[in-house]
Order: C-alpha cells, then sequence, then structure tokens
C-alpha cells in the first residue's frame, strides 16, 4: 500500500503522507510523494497540489535509522521530491499540523507555499544529530526568514512555534479552523492565479552585516565545545550568503556528508534512540496505565527535598512539604522562593507563574498534612535508621496505595520496602540528582517487590517534571554513583603516584566533561566522603588507597569550593580553580605514605585510568541486570554527571575505542594496581572476546 494517500478535492490534488508515528521520510514517502506530483500535473481538472500528513504531525523529517542503513537501490530519495515540486507547474502547499522537522521542513520549503495551524511548530533539529540540514535547508531557510533567525535556529536546533514561523516569513499563513479544508481553499486560489509560482531558492538573501556568523562562533564557543555539527551549521549557512543557490546546496551536501558520518553524528543519534528506548520497560506492556497523581508529599526541606518539591509545583501538581522544624522549613522555602526569583530575573518565567507555582507548594511541620497524598517522596538525611523511622511514620499516615519512595543515594531500598512490608509494593527509590530542579536525570530505583502500576506512574510522574527517567536496580549507587567512585577513585589514586590534579582535570575537560574530577569533588565537598569514611572507621577516618590526600585535607577545613580550599585553592567570588604547592606536598606525603614513587603521566594514562573504570563497572551493572540496557547507562552519565553528549556516553564511546582494546587495557591495570573497580567485568570480557559492541549486546535483548 502506498505510504502517500491521493485524493481530489475539487480542483486541488491532496496528498496525505501516512507513515505513522511521526511521518518520517521512510522509504516509499518520497516515491508517493513523486508519483502523487506526476499524476496531479498529468490531470486537467487540478490546478493545485495540497501536501499534508496524517496522524499526529505533517513530516518528522528523514527516518533517522536510514543513516545506519543503506537506502534501497532505485528508491526515490528526498531530491527527487524536492526537483519535482520545484519543476511543478500546479502550486504545491505544505499543510503543516504537529511539526514539519529536518527534513520535514526542508519539503516544506521547497513548496510553493506553507499554511500551518497556531499549534504547529517548525525547526531543523538536525543539530541534535550532529550533522547540519543536507536537503537544501540551510540555503532556503535564510531566504525565507532572513539570516540572523535561520542561523539560529539551524545551530540551536530549536523549533519555532507557528505564530513566530509566520512573522518570520516561513509560512504564508496561519490557518485557524480545519487545516485540510483552509489549505484546500488557499491552494485552489493560488491555483486560478498564472505562474510562475514563489520559490524560496529564487529569493534574494540580503545581509547586511556579516559579523553575525563570528558573533554565533563566540556564542557557542562553551556549549559547543569539542563538537563539529554546530560548526559545520554555520558554515553552511554562510555559503547561502556567498554562493549561488545550487552551489550553496551542493556545498550544504558535502558537509552535511562529513558529518554524518562522523563519530559525533554516530553518538548522537545514539543519544536519540537512547533516550526513547528509556521509557521502555521490558516486560511491562502498554496496558498497564500510570495512576492519576493529584497531590504529592515531600519530606525535608533541605537542598534535594526543595527542588523535588518545586518539581511537581512546576508541573502543576500540589505538593505538601514537611520538615521537622518550622525554622528548617522557612529556610527550605526561602531557598524555593529565591530560586524562582532568580529564574524570574532572568526572564524565564513570569511573576504570575512563580506565584502559581509557590500557592502549589503547602508549607507544614505536621506529618498527618501527608494524609491525602498520592506520593510522597523522603529527603532526610541519609542514615539508614532515620529513613526507616521515616517510613514507618509514614506507614502510619500516609493513604493505603500512596506511593512511597526514598531519594536516597546509596542505601538499600530494598531494606527500606521492607521494613513496612505490607506497603512493599508501593516503595521504590527516586534518585534526583542536585539541584534537583534543574538536573534532567532521575534515577527511578526499581525494588523487588514494587508493582508495575507504581513504576510507571513513577517513570511518568518524572516524565510529568520533564526529567529523564531511567530504571536502575538496587545496588550501592545505583547506576550512576557507583560507577562514580572508580572515577572519582583512580583520580585521587592517580595523585598519589604524581599525576598533578590539574592535569588530570585538562584532560578530562578536554575530552569534553563539563569538568574534571578533582574541580567536581571540590565542587561536591570534601567532607562528604571524609564523614563516610569517619563512620566507616568507627569515628577514625578510613585511609585506603586515594583517600589520604582528601582526608589531610578535610582535617585542615579544606572541603572544597565552600571554603574556598581543596584539591584547589579559589580566589574570593571566583570558581576557577588554582593549583596550590600544598596539596602537591600531600600527594608527595600520599607517595611516601604508600611506598610509591612520584612519576610522569602522559594524557593517555589518565584517559583511560579515569573512563575505563567506568566502563567495567558500568558492564558489572549490566551484567547484573541494574540497569535494563547499556544505552541506560550512557544517558545516566550524559544526564547526571557532565558526559559529552556528542561522545555518546562512556558505553558507546567504549564500542569507537574498541571492547577489546578496553578490556585487555582492564586487566593490564588490574594485573598492576589491582583496585576493584579494575577486576575485569566478565561481561566486557565476553563482548570483547565476540568483537561485539554494548549497542550489540542491547540488540540481542
Ligand atoms: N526517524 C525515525 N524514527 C523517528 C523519527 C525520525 N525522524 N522521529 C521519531 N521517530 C520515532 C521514535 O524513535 C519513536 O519510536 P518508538 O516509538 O519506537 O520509540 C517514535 O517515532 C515516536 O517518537 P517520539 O517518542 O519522539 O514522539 P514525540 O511525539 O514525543 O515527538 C517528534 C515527536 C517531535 C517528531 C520527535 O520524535 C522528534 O523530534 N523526532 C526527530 C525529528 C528530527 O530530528 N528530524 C530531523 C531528522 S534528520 C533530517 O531530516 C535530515 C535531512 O535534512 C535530510
Ligand atoms: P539536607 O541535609 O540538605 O536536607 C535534609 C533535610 O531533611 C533537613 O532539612 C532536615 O531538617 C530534614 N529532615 C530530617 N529528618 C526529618 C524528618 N523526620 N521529617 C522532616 N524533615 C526531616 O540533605 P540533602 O542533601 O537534601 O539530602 C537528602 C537526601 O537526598 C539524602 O538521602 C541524600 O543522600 C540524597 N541526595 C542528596 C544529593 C545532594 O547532592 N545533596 C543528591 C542526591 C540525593
Amino acid at each position: 500500500m502506498s505510504m502517500v494517500g491521493y485524493e481530489k478535492h475539487g480542483s486541488v490534488a491532496v496528498l496525505t503522507v501516512d507513515n505513522p508515528p511521526v511521518n518520517a521520510m521512510s522509504p516509499g514517502v518520497p516515491k508517493g510523494i513523486c508519483e502523487g506530483v506526476a499524476r496531479a500535473n498529468a490531470e486537467d481538472d487540478v490546478n493545485a497540489i495540497v501536501l499534508i500528513g496524517a496522524g499526529r504531525g505533517f513530516i518528522a523529517g528523514a527516518d533517522i535509522r536510514y543513516f545506519s542503513l543503506p537506502w534501497p537501490d532505485g528508491e526515490e530519495k528526498f531530491a527527487d521530491i524536492i526537483a519535482a515540486f520545484e519543476a511543478s507547474p500546479k502550486p504545491v502547499v505544505a499543510a503543516i499540523h504537529g511539526h514539519a522537522l529536518g527534513g520535514g521542513l526542508e519539503t516544506a520549503m521547497a513548496c510553493h507555499y506553507r499554511v500551518i495551524v497556531p499549534s504547529a511548530r517548525v525547526g531543523q533539529p538536525e543539530v541534535n544529530l550532529g550533522f547540519p540540514p543536507g536537503a537544501g535547508g540551510t540555503q532556503r531557510l535564510p531566504r525565507l526568514a532572513g539570516v540572523k533567525v535561520a542561523l539560529d535556529m539551524i545551530v540551536s536546533g530549536r523549533p519555532l512555534k507557528a505564530p513566530k514561523a509566520a512573522e518570520a516569513g516561513i509560512v504564508d499563513k496561519v490557518i485557524e479552523g480545519d487545516l485540510l479544508e483552509g489549505a484546500v481553499a488557499f491552494a485552489a486560489e493560488k491555483g486560478t492565479q498564472d505562474g510562475p509560482h514563489q520559490r524560496a531558492r529564487d529569493i534574494e538573501i540580503k545581509l547586511e552585516d556579516r559579523s553575525v556568523f563570528d558573533a554565533m562562533r563566540e556564542n557557542i564557543k562553551r556549549k559547543a565545545r569539542g563538537m563539529r555539527a554546530p560548526y559545520a551549521c554555520i558554515e553552511c549557512v554562510e555559503a547561502a550568503v556567498d554562493l549561488p543557490f545550487d552551489e550553496g546546496v551542493a556545498r550544504e551536501r558535502e558537509i552535511f556528508e562529513v558529518c554524518v558520518a562522523s563519530d559525533e553524528s554516530r553518538a548522537m543519534r545514539h543519544v536519540f534512540f537512547a533516550e526513547r528506548a528509556a521509557r521502555k520497560i521490558p516486560g511491562i506492556g502498554k496496558d498497564v496505565k500510570p495512576r492519576t497523581i493529584a497531590k504529592a508529599g515531600v519530606l525535608g526541606a533541605g537542598t534535594m527535598g526543595g527542588g523535588i518539591a518545586m518539581n511537581f509545583a512546576n508541573a502543576g501538581i500540589p505538593v505538601t512539604l514537611v520538615e521537622q522544624s518550622q525554622e528548617n522549613l522557612d529556610r527550605g522555602m526561602g531557598v524555593i522562593e529565591r530560586n524562582y526569583a532568580n529564574t524570574l530575573a532572568k526572564g524565564r518565567l513570569s511573576q504570575d507563574a512563580m506565584d502559581a507555582c509557590m500557592a502549589r507548594i503547602t508549607p507544614t511541620v505536621s506529618m498527618e498534612d501527608l494524609g491525602d497524598a498520592d506520593i510522597i517522596i523522603e529527603a532526610v538525611f541519609e542514615l539508614m535508621a532515620v529513613k526507616k523511622e521515616v517510613f514507618a511514620k509514614l506507614d502510619a499516615v500516609a493513604k493505603p496505595d500512596a506511593i512511597l519512595t526514598s531519594n536516597t543515594s546509596y542505601l538499600d531500598v530494598n531494606e527500606i520496602a521492607d521494613s513496612i512490608p505490607g506497603r512493599a509494593g508501593n516503595v521504590l527509590g527516586t534518585h534526583f540528582f542536585s539541584p534537583a530542579n534543574v538536573m534532567r536525570l532521575l534515577e527511578v530505583v526499581r525494588t523487588d517487590n514494587v508493582s508495575d502500576e507504581n513504576l510507571v506512574t513513577t517513570m511518568a510522574i518524572g516524565q510529568a517534571m520533564r526529567k529523564l527517567p531511567i530504571v536502575t536496580g538496587v545496588c550501592h549507587g545505583f547506576i550512576g554513583n557507583r560507577m562514580l567512585e572508580g572515577y572519582f577513585g583512580e583520580a585521587s589514586i592517580m595523585i598519589e603516584e604524581g599525576a598533578r590534579p590539574l592535569h588530570i582535570d585538562t584532560v578530562m575537560y578536554e575530552y569534553g566533561m563539563a569538568m574534571g574530577p578533582l574541580a567536581v569533588m571540590d565542587l561536591a565537598g570534601l567532607d562528604i566522603g571524609w564523614s563516610k569514611r569517619k563512620d566507616a572507621g568507627g569515628g577514625v577516618a578510613t585511609e585506603g588507597r586515594g583517600a589520604f590526600v582528601s582526608n589531610r585535607l578535610c582535617e585542615m577545613g579544606r572541603f572544597g569550593q565552600k571554603t574556598r580550599r581543596g584539591f584547589y585553592v579559589y580566589e574570593e567570588g571566583s570558581r576557577r580553580p588554582v593549583p596550590d604547592p600544598e596539596v602537591d606536598q600531600l600527594t608527595l606525603d600520599a607517595a611516601a605514605h604508600y611506598g610509591l614513587e612520584h612519576r610522569e603521566f602522559n594524557d593517555q594514562e589518565i584517559l583511560e585510568r579515569c573512563l575505563y573504570p567506568l566502563i567495567n563497572i558500568g558492564a558489572d551493572i549490566l551484567h547484573e541486570g541494574h540497569a535494563l540496557r547499556a544505552s541506560d547507562i550512557d544517558l545516566v552519565y550524559i544526564n547526571g554527571y557532565g558526559f559529552p553528549t556528542w561522545r555518546g556516553g562512556p558505553m558507546h564511546w567504549a564500542g569507537t575505542v574498541g571492547l577489546n582494546a578496553v578490556y585487555e587495557k582492564v586487566c593490564a591495570y588490574h594485573e598492576t594496581l589491582g583496585f576493584d573497580h579494575w577486576k575485569p567485568s566478565p561481561l566486557l570480557k565476553k563482548l570483547a572476546e565476540e568483537g561485539k559492541t554494548f549497542e550489540d549486546y542491547d540488540k540481542e535483548q
């Protein structure tokens, strides 16, 4: 059956693209469109053509799967559609609802006219897949919308809503009523007018000030660090200004093809599909629906609880915030108010929206007030005894079917669930990341007995909060923090062997991490680990490898950025880490303490020793079933730990290095260093021996 319907509405031929779910340009779609255009031009009683999408949108662009698959031989392509439109003597009108993205917008821009419903969006999001638009988008959009608007859209990947698209000149008319009816009327009228009809390619580009290109390069410097695609987008738009249309299109294509074949694009396509896969939980079908959450509760208005309460309020869900004292409650509410006020000051929130959010948060010191909450998230101190006490109280006050979750970072959520056995099916973990109102990652910790419905509801709540919920099993530190121990651990161990903190951080920053590991530890606070080591040592901090320098720093009151001294020193009001000879001396003391000799480190060793433990531990987590798929682990690292998206996450990146090469190095480091995080994972070994990647593993599950 054709993927493009053909119907006549009076004098107008309507071509309907019908390729669920999003009308991507899969094989068959270009063919159907080309055939429809040819037929309409051959039929004497047709004077115009409308192209429209069935279902939820116009066209979502190229079928992204085909960037990694061969396009069928002889099958029509994008270029054929565009050629057919531009050669059509009868006007072609794109009728847009839902979305016209990427190749979808390029198709629309190759039509003579475009009409749109007010709720639709148009955009060129290709940069998020690691390449610039490749079907003339960078040449037609600047002609229609002007260079500045086009450059912003193409480099940011952000779509425009219909009214803005109309204002910019990308579309010709906003249709308020029925789209098909409006589009047919518009096309019929254009069909009565003499040709030739307008073509975007014929519009002359006007640009008075070429500095927009360099300004954009400067503007994206930080965000696009290490990436090629955003710069490729700028080059393509520059070509639109500098070259005649056809040469500009050829230049765009050349740049596009190089980018599509790059590791960067492969990584970003991996992330696109990873995000969609993460919503699926094997064994739980679409028949399991999330429950309605009308009211929420949060326990603890500290660093995390306040941000979590804001997430509920932002999602439109009234939330009761409980503290143990009025003083702490007032402090917590003060922080929330300041956070909203900052967003307001930046112009990203209106006063009305802020007031509405604040009104959704009800502060209280009485746990009884949680009696009507459908979900309650606990964010009190990280101590099992305190958590159990709180859950026992919740058992007494919460609705019988309320979902009860813990925001614990490391504790055994099964043990918490088992402490109130009558409700074990309703207890699970929700591990938010700090700042909880900002960070996108949410680890949803699946306990042994949680019901499918409660798990699905918690995932849905995460999505309603605009988070990226990732299912993880119950293990120490879940996915992210468990892996982090290897990463931080190895960085701390290397400084004892002579690697300088700034060298380690620079290597990791240049790799693409948002910050190096030692700078992150300074930011998070060295006292957290110190206090854990003191707990483990019965009051005296344990001092295994990697702890020496950190213990001494804490004894000196150097807790990191908050005391302006940690692994680095920080000048008043500055976050810039400055190396400190006192720390260098501590690393020498550590070497003497452990009987080591300081030596020179090269970049490659630093890189391997930071990243390979992540991969090795990640493989264990996968092997044990504590992650549903390797791509979930990638998403955790990208969204929670500043791992560069364009590297695709640690597990994807391991595939670009080659699992065999990674495995050999893991074995070698295990041999020489011996730490637990180097103990070769059986899954890593298996995949390396089979010549596979973690993506192969995911596909086989
Ligand atoms: N190709 C292939 N599959 C796609 C797709 C595409 N362009 N867009 C979406 N899908 C798939 C998703 O993988 C998902 O599949 P599963 O249900 O199997 O997981 C399904 O369609 C639904 O997608 P979403 O869950 O994302 O649906 P949504 O309603 O939340 O969002 C959307 C819809 C806004 C269109 C969103 O899917 C989206 O942004 N898609 C990508 C758009 C894009 O990047 N287009 C540019 C493509 S590249 C291009 O066009 C190059 C060129 O110039 C030639
Ligand atoms: P915090 O110390 O800032 O806040 C905890 C709050 O809980 C305090 O205000 C305290 O008064 C309150 N509280 C304690 N017992 C209470 C009770 N019985 N009833 C009501 N309130 C009570 O701690 P933070 O950092 O917010 O951590 C909370 C939880 O979140 C911990 O389990 C922690 O491990 C976890 N977490 C922390 C992250 C962080 O970066 N701070 C990140 C992710 C998780």
